[in-house]
């Protein structure tokens, strides 16, 4: 009998989505619209991992669609990287409401599908986005003012993967000193990913009056 055909990375990124669509495992599915489970190439070598959606994120079924997504864009632009070049995923699939911190039991009930998508794209690098993605992965309590630009080996979902800790994009969007910082720790990415290490960039940011997330990302 010939052998079942193996599933690809694509394949088995949309079973998951499909899992998770209907996950009930936490409060969070009594008030999303939806849940926002991840984009981006199902074979990236570099993953980036946020906090939570938010509430554009939430609507669209997108991860980072807001303001701190058009400045990831940016970023990533300025390292010659598009979305569809990457994966782009959070800590929670679904929005804590009025973007409040997302709780304990909460991450618990939704690491588990992190770190299944993790081992299906078995990315070279997780850069992750703030504290909360940080301290998920890294299992350390150390905050991102800490340990942000410094790279770790880390196994995360069983693979070994290079964890970087970046300043998440909607603190940076107001504090221009951080914004810095995280476009310097961002044009290290090539150098980490084998490639060359491109100047610096820098960002052009509009004014922005409403905070995306809560700044608990610090
Ligand atoms: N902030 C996050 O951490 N994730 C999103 O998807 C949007 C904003």
């Amino acid at each position: 009998m010939a052998a079942a055909p193996e599933l690809t990375q694509a394949d088995q990124l949309a079973a998951l989505e499909a899992q998770v669509a209907t996950c009930t495992k936490c409060r969070l599915h009594e008030t999303r619209s939806r849940t926002v489970f991840g984009v981006g190439s199902p074979t990236a070598d570099l993953m980036f991992v946020g906090e939570a959606p938010g509430f554009h994120e939430d609507r669209q079924g997108i991860p980072f669609v807001g303001q701190a997504g058009k400045l990831l864009d940016k970023l990533l632009g300025g390292i010659g990287l598009t979305r569809d070049d990457v994966y782009i995923a959070n800590v929670l699939k679904s929005r804590p409401p009025g973007n409040r911190d997302p709780q304990l039991d909460e991450i618990s009930a939704c690491e588990g599908w992190l770190f299944r998508q993790i081992a299906i794209i078995q990315p070279t690098i997780v850069a992750t986005l703030g504290n909360f993605a940080t301290k998920l992965l890294s299992g350390k309590p150390l905050g991102i003012t800490r340990v942000h630009g410094v790279e770790q080996p880390t196994t995360v979902g069983g693979s070994r993967v290079l964890l970087y800790p970046l300043y998440h994009p909607a603190a940076a969007l107001y504090t221009p000193a951080m914004l810095k910082v995280l476009e310097q720790d961002f044009a290290r990415i090539p150098e980490l990913l084998g490639g060359d290490e491109p100047a610096i960039e820098p960002v052009v940011v509009e004014a922005v009056h409403e905070p995306a997330v809560q700044l608990s990302i610090f």
